[in-house]
């Protein structure tokens, strides 16, 4: 994980998408830091964390954007600010430290600059809440009419450990990722399965 004064071949921008409490966080921090936390809170705003690897002698920075998966559902009134369109990240996570209320305002724009530059996607639905999964066609059309023509896209079913309480079988989801061309992999950020797997699988088919 600490691999400092290297030289970069690639920064590659990946956004993690879905339902809010479906694990986006917990992926994130499974990936970039090895940790998980049980009292995980919900996201406010956009946060990212990078990571640097090797995938075929190169060395690749991965840039993790995680937002959170609620606020989108919520339709207050936000052109006003049509010009934070072009914010970039550092502005971003100084808003994020502000009030939320700030952030909702600017929802539209900072979706539009949540994709931008992405080159993965991680689409993300909870094996345990049938909803979540239902969601993914209408995260796949915000991604598709945000992102960019080539992202390489990969469905995550989380919670893996939790199969006990599954209500989404892996057929149902192997179908939808084979009739929308998405990549699919079950992870459990808890512990730590496939978590590693599934990034290094999207990195590497960007790359
Ligand atoms: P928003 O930020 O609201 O969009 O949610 P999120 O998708 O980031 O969810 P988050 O990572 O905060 O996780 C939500 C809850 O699920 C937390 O209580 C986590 O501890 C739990 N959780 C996340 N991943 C797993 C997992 O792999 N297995 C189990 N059992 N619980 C998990
Ligand atoms: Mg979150």
């Amino acid at each position: 994980y600490g691999e400092f004064n290297q030289k970069i071949d690639y920064v590659f921008k990946v956004v993690l998408i879905g339902d809010s409490a479906v694990g986006k966080s917990q992926l994130l921090a499974r990936f970039s830091r090895n940790e998980f936390s049980v009292d995980s809170k919900a996201t406010i705003g956009v946060e990212f964390q990078t990571r640097t690897l090797t995938i075929d002698q190169k060395t690749i920075k991965a840039q993790i954007w995680d937002t959170a998966g609620q606020e989108r559902g919520i339709s207050v009134s936000v052109n006003l600010i049509n010009e934070m369109d072009l914010l970039e990240p550092e502005i971003l996570l100084e808003i994020q430290q502000n009030s939320s209320i700030k952030f909702i305002m600017m929802y539209r724009a900072v979706t539009s600059a949540y994709y931008r530059g992405a080159v993965g996607a991680m689409l993300v639905y909870d094996i345990t809440k049938r909803q979540s999964f239902d969601h993914m066609a209408r995260w796949l059309d915000e991604l598709r009419t945000h992102a960019d023509r080539n992202i390489v896209i990969m469905l995550i079913g989380n919670k893996s450990d939790l199969g006990s309480l599954r209500a989404v079988s892996i057929d149902d989801a192997k179908e939808f990722a084979q009739r929308e061309n998405l990549f699919f992999m079950e992870t459990s950020a808890l512990e730590a399965t496939n978590v590693e797997s599934a990034f290094e699988t999207a990195l590497s088919e960007i790359y």
